[in-house]
């Protein structure tokens, strides 16, 4: 294949493989990834740059958010290839100067990692050069208690992501885990979850029939089965 160039960033974690190690001065001290995590589930995410727009506005969301994701389970560590002293500048600012959307006051007590040398930023796929080369995009790694990486989300420069599905993809994932099924498009705790296919003849030929126990078939691939909103948040939210 033709070098393109580009090789020294093209460093593309996939889903499924162990979390890329590192350690990282951060706002709240040193981080030794994944291994501090291990047991809990954590969200790596990038942000372009410190004192930036829509970056402030990702910030006081997902530090609004912190309480839920943790119910969840769930730890955030955030990064930019901005250095500590501007990290801490400018949360400072967040905190005491920026009213924005009713959030107010607003305190980011979770790590934010300074990466000047874009050491993690680039193990991480997070600079992606026909995007920018001297900022990370904003990428979001859902980290499971094993270290591994559970589902990727890459968003580019100017697009602000969207936390609640942040917080519905985690839920997802734990509820898949837990109870061995997958969710469907925009599933929500309480909708039906896909129950996965079936291998024997006799249950094929059930669902064919429509006939497949508490399961609702719409062909012989696609059955659904109830779960509750209080069986998911019992299992995967701690109350
Ligand atoms: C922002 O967060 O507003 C932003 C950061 C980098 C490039 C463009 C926008």
């Amino acid at each position: 294949m033709e070098p393109t160039g580009n090789e020294e960033y093209t460093a593309l974690p996939r889903i499924g493989d162990k979390a890329p190690a590192f350690k990282a001065v951060t706002t709240q001290g040193e981080i030794d990834f994944p291994k501090d995590y291990e047991g809990s589930w954590v969200i790596l995410f990038s942000h372009p740059a410190d004192f930036t727009p829509v970056c402030t506005s990702e910030f006081m969301t997902f530090a609004s958010m912190q309480d839920k994701f943790e119910k969840a389970g769930c730890k955030l560590v955030g990064l930019s290839v901005d250095g500590l002293y501007s990290h801490i500048a400018w949360l400072r600012t967040i905190k005491e100067k920026i009213e924005y959307r009713g959030m107010k006051n607003v305190e980011v007590t979770f790590p934010v990692i300074e990466d000047i040398s874009m050491t993690v930023a680039r193990k991480y796929g997070m600079i992606q050069p026909g995007e920018a080369t001297t900022k990370a995009v904003r990428a979001v790694f859902f980290i499971d208690p094993k270290g591994i990486i559970r589902a990727i989300i890459y968003y580019p420069l100017s697009l602000g992501r969207n936390f609640e599905e942040l917080y519905r993809a985690l839920i997802a994932l734990k509820t898949a885990d837990a109870f061995g099924v997958a969710t469907p498009a925009d599933w929500q705790p309480g909708d039906d979850v896909i129950v996965p296919t079936a291998g024997s003849c006799g249950v094929a030929k059930e669902r064919m029939e429509g006939k497949a126990g508490d399961m609702t078939c719409y062909d012989w691939f696609f059955c659904t089965r109830k779960l509750s909103k209080e069986e998911v948040l019992a299992k995967v939210v701690k109350s």
